[in-house]
C-alpha cells in the first residue's frame, strides 16, 4: 500500500510544474496560508454519518482533535478508529509514514471521491494537514453548533505542503493588558489554524509580573497590580497551574510556548516589589503608563542575580520550550551610569561602558539558563556591548539586528516595526506591507540565511485591551502567515487579497472580530461661508467593505458616486463612520465632531504661542468648527499643542452677546506627556481690558490613567452679556516623579473653544 502512495505522489509532482499557473485563478480552494502546491481534479469526496476517520499507531491524538473541529458543525459524531492499512472507501485516513520526506511540519492532503487522505512524517504534519483540509470545507466547518443543510463535500485535490520557516510566532503582550486564560488558549487555537507554531509569551513588564513565583509571592500579589488615580487596581496574573493549563493546551496544538522574563529593562513591576535589586532602592509603583522606565535591575548588586535565577529555576520548569527570551530590549543606562555598584562592577570585571555590562548581565544570565538546558533569545539590543556566545537574536529596530547577528553566526527571528508589528494602526501597516515582508534580508549570503529562523507579529497592548486584539491581529496575521509558511516568490497581493474576503467567513464562525486591512476612507471638510455648512468628502479606499455613514444629530444627504461620497453638515452634531464586512463592524467609529457656536470663526489672541510641531493648522483652528479626532496625532485642524505652558485664549466675539455657557476641549495622553490642565478658569469682559472670572474648575489629577481620553471642561454662566471671553488653562510644571519621563514638560493639547 505505501508503494502506491509514493508513487502516486511522484506523479504528482510531474504534473504540479505543469497545473501551477491555474492555481490562483481556480476558486474552489482558498487556503491561509497557501499550500506550497496543489492540484484539483475532478469529483468530490462526502462527508457522511458513515464516513470512518482512521488513525495508525500514533496519531489518535490528531484524529481526536479532527473529529474535535467537525463533529460540532457536521453533527456527525465521529470516533476514530485504529486504521488497518486497507484504504476503505468512504474514510478520511491519517497516516504517519516516513516513506516520504515531508520534514517535520509538511504533509500531503489528497481528497478523491473515495477518501481522503492526509499523510506526514510526524503529528505535527498530520495537524497542519488537518488545518487545510478544515479550509477546503464549507466554511461552516468552524460552527461550534450543527448547521443544517450543507452537503460536506470536499473538492478532489492532492496537496503538497510544507513551511518554509521553522519559526512562526506571535509575541502576545499580557502585561500591559491582562488577559485571560482563556482568551490565550483561544489565540493558541487561531494560531494553530494559520499554521504558526510559536507563541511568545511576554509576561514581565514594567506595569506588571503575570507569572506566580513561588520563591517571590510579591511579584504577583503586588506586582501584578497597577493603581490608577482614584486607588482603583487594574490587573492580574497566572498562577503556575494556569500556566501549564495553557502550555499543555500549546502542546496539544502543536504549538510551543515560550516565555519573555524582560532583563534588565522593563522590570518596574519588579523592582516595585523589591526594590533592594535596583540601583537607587527606591521606591517605586507598578507602572501606570506606557514608555521606557529609567529604574532598572542594578547590575552591580549580586542579589540581583540570586533574584534572576531563582525565577527562572522556576520557569524552565513550566516552559517545556527549548528557549527563554530574556528581553533585553530598551534598558536606559542612566541608573547604571551613577551607581556604585555597577560602576564597581564596570571596573572589576574590565568592562569598557554600560552596554559592556548589559552585555556582562545577559551572558552571566545565558550561563545560567544554558545550564538549566534552555537557550536564550533576546531583542536586537542584545548586540551592543558584545553579543552572548550561544544567542539567538530578535530584530525589531529594523533588521539590521538580524544581519549583524547572523553574520555572526547566531540564529535570528526577524520582526521589524515595519511589517510585523501589529499593534500599530492599519494607516500605517496594512495588510499589503505585511504581506510584502520578507523575513530573509537581502544582505545575507546564501550561507548566513540558514541562520533565519523565521518571524513573528508582535502584539504589544498598550493601546490593545483583551476585547481589541483581534482587531489588531487580523487580517493582518493572515498575511504574516503566508509570509512565512509558504514564502511566496511572486507576492501577488491582489490575489491573496481574494483569498482574504472569503477567509473571513470563516474567521467569522471561529467568532473572531477582525478589523481593517488598510486606512478605510479620507475624510475631509471644507467650510462654506457662502451657505455656512461645511462640505464634507468621504473617499472610500479599503474596498469589499459597506462604509455606514450617519449622524444622530442631523439626517445626511450622502451622494455616493463610485468611492467618493459627500454631504453637507449644517448643526453642530458628530459624523459617525464604520465600515462593514459580511454584516459585521470591522474597526472602529470614526467620529468627527462639528460645532456651530458664537465662537465660531471669531478671532482669538493667544498669551503662550502653540508649538510649531502641534499646529492644527494656525490659530484658526480654536475657532474653526471642527472639533479634534481621537487621536491628538490627528494633524492639520486639529490638536493644537503647548508645551511647558499654561494655555491662554481671548476670543472676541465681535459684539455683546449673550453667553450663557463656555467650554474648551482637551485631551489626555500621559504617556505621551499630553496632560489635563490642573484647573480652567474662565472670564468675560465687555471691552477687553476688564475681564472678571465667572468661574474655575478644579480637575483632579488622572495622571496615572494611560488610556487617550478627550473632554471639554465648561461653565455655566447666566445669560451673561460679553464680548471678549477668557480661558486660562493651568499646566504643570512638569511630568511627576513616577513618570516614566520624570522632570518631561507636558503639553497642553486644545482642539476648541465654544461659547453658546
Ligand atoms: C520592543 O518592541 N521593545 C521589542
Ligand atoms: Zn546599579
Amino acid at each position: 500500500m505505501k508503494k502506491l502512495f509514493i508513487l502516486f505522489f511522484v506523479l504528482i509532482n510531474m504534473l504540479m510544474s505543469i497545473i501551477s499557473l491555474a492555481q490562483d485563478v481556480n476558486n474552489t480552494i482558498s487556503i491561509i496560508p497557501k499550500p506550497k502546491s496543489f492540484v484539483l481534479s475532478e469529483g468530490v469526496f462526502k462527508l457522511k454519518p458513515s464516513t470512518k476517520i482512521f488513525y495508525d499507531q500514533n496519531s489518535k491524538r490528531v484524529a481526536d482533535y479532527l473529529t474535535e473541529v467537525i463533529n460540532p458543525a457536521t453533527g456527525f459524531n465521529f470516533e476514530p478508529q485504529i486504521w488497518n492499512g486497507r484504504v476503505e472507501t468512504n474514510s478520511v485516513i491519517l497516516s504517519l509514514t516516513s516513506a516520504n520526506n515531508y520534514g517535520k511540519e509538511g504533509y500531503s492532503l489528497a481528497i478523491n471521491p473515495f477518501n481522503v487522505i492526509i499523510e506526514a512524517n510526524e503529528l505535527n504534519g498530520l495537524f497542519y494537514g488537518i488545518q487545510s483540509l478544515r479550509q477546503i470545507f464549507d466554511a461552516h466547518i468552524n460552527s461550534v453548533a450543527r448547521v443544517e443543510g450543507i452537503d460536506w463535500e470536499l473538492p478532489a485535490v492532492v496537496i503538497l505542503d510544507k513551511p518554509e520557516f521553522v519559526w512562526r510566532g506571535l509575541n502576545l503582550d499580557c502585561c500591559r493588558h491582562f488577559m485571560s486564560k482563556e482568551f490565550v488558549k483561544r489565540y493558541i487555537d487561531l494560531l494553530a489554524y494559520h499554521k504558526f507554531n510559536t507563541l511568545h509569551w511576554h509576561l514581565t513588564e514594567d506595569q506588571a509580573w503575570r507569572i506566580e513565583i513561588k520563591k517571590y509571592p510579591e511579584l504577583t500579589n503586588k506586582g501584578g497590580y497597577r493603581i490608577y488615580d482614584d486607588g482603583s487596581k487594574y490587573g492580574g496574573f497566572y498562577t503556575q497551574e494556569d500556566i501549564k493549563e495553557v502550555v499543555a493546551y500549546a502542546e496539544s496544538r502543536f504549538v510551543t510556548v515560550v516565555p519573555e522574563i524582560e532583563m534588565p529593562g522593563h522590570s518596574t513591576a519588579a523592582i516595585s516589589c523589591y526594590p533592594e535589586i535596583s540601583c537607587t532602592g527606591g521606591p517605586f509603583e507598578v507602572g501606570t503608563l506606557w514608555g521606557i522606565y529609567y529604574d532598572i535591575y542594578c547590575a552591580g548588586n549580586e542579589k540581583t542575580f540570586q533574584f534572576l535565577e531563582d525565577v527562572i529555576s522556576e520557569v524552565v520548569d513550566l516552559f517545556p520550550s527549548k528557549y527563554i527570551h530574556i528581553g533585553g530590549d530598551e534598558a536606559p543606562k542612566n541608573r547604571w551610569k551613577s551607581c556604585d555598584k555597577c560602576q564597581q562592577r564596570i571596573k572589576d570585571e574590565n568592562l569598557k561602558d554600560e552596554h559592556e555590562l548589559q552585555s556582562y548581565f545577559v551572558k552571566r544570565m545565558e550561563k545560567f539558563i544554558n545550564s538549566k538546558g534552555k537557550q536564550i533569545i533576546g531583542w536586537d539590543e542584545i548586540l551592543e556591548g558584545g553579543l552572548a556566545p550561544e544567542a539567538t537574536v530578535q530584530s525589531w529596530r529594523g533588521v539590521k539586528g538580524a544581519i549583524d547577528a547572523a553574520k555572526l553566526g547566531h540564529d535570528v527571528i526577524v520582526s521589524p516595526t515595519s511589517h510585523c508589528y501589529l499593534d500599530y494602526l492599519v494607516d500605517i501597516t496594512d495588510l499589503a506591507k505585511v504581506y510584502s515582508f520578507d523575513p530573509v534580508p537581502p544582505e545575507l549570503s546564501l550561507d548566513e540565511r540558514k541562520h533565519v529562523l523565521g518571524s513573528e507579529g508582535n502584539m504589544w497592548a498598550e493601546y490593545a485591551p483583551q476585547e481589541l486584539i483581534d482587531d489588531r491581529l487580523f487580517p493582518r496575521m493572515l498575511a504574516l502567515s503566508e509570509v512565512i509558511w509558504t514564502y511566496p516568490t511572486e507576492r501577488d497581493f491582489e490575489s491573496f487579497r481574494q483569498r482574504v474576503q472569503r477567509h473571513y467567513a470563516r474567521l467569522g464562525l471561529l467568532g473572531v472580530k477582525y478589523g481593517l486591512e488598510t486606512k478605510p476612507f479620507e475624510f475631509s471638510a471644507l467650510f462654506n461661508a457662502e451657505k455656512n455648512v461645511f462640505d464634507v468628502k468621504v473617499n472610500q479606499l479599503q474596498n469589499d467593505i459597506d462604509l455606514i455613514i450617519g449622524s444622530y444629530e442631523q439626517e445626511l444627504l450622502v451622494n455616493q458616486n463610485s468611492n467618493q461620497f459627500d454631504f453637507t453638515v449644517d448643526k453642530s452634531s458628530s459624523v459617525l463612520i464604520y465600515g462593514e464586512k459580511n454584516n459585521n463592524k470591522v474597526g472602529k467609529t470614526f467620529k468627527y465632531g462639528f460645532t456651530f457656536n458664537k465662537a465660531t470663526r471669531k478671532k482669538v489672541i493667544l498669551t503662550y504661542p502653540f508649538s510649531d510641531k502641534y499646529s492644527a493648522g494656525g490659530i484658526e483652528a480654536l475657532t474653526d468648527g471642527i472639533r479634534g479626532s481621537d487621536s491628538f496625532r490627528g494633524g492639520d485642524r486639529s490638536w493644537q499643542g503647548y508645551q511647558g505652558t499654561d494655555f491662554e485664549a481671548v476670543v472676541d466675539l465681535g459684539d455683546l452677546t449673550k453667553v450663557n455657557k463656555i467650554a474648551v476641549g482637551f485631551f489626555q495622553a500621559t504617556s505621551s506627556w499630553v496632560v489635563f490642565p490642573q484647573s480652567v478658569e474662565f472670564y468675560t469682559s465687555i471691552n477687553g481690558v476688564d475681564y472678571v472670572s465667572v468661574g474655575k474648575v478644579d480637575i483632579p489629577s488622572t495622571l496615572r490613567n494611560p488610556d487617550w481620553t478627550q473632554n471639554d471642561f465648561s461653565f455655566d454662566i447666566q445669560n451673561a452679556d460679553v464680548r471678549f471671553v477668557k480661558i486660562f488653562a493651568k499646566n504643570y510644571d512638569e511630568l511627576p516623579k513616577w513618570h516614566p519621563e520624570a522632570g518631561g514638560k507636558p503639553w497642553l493639547m486644545v482642539d476648541e473653544i465654544i461659547v453658546e
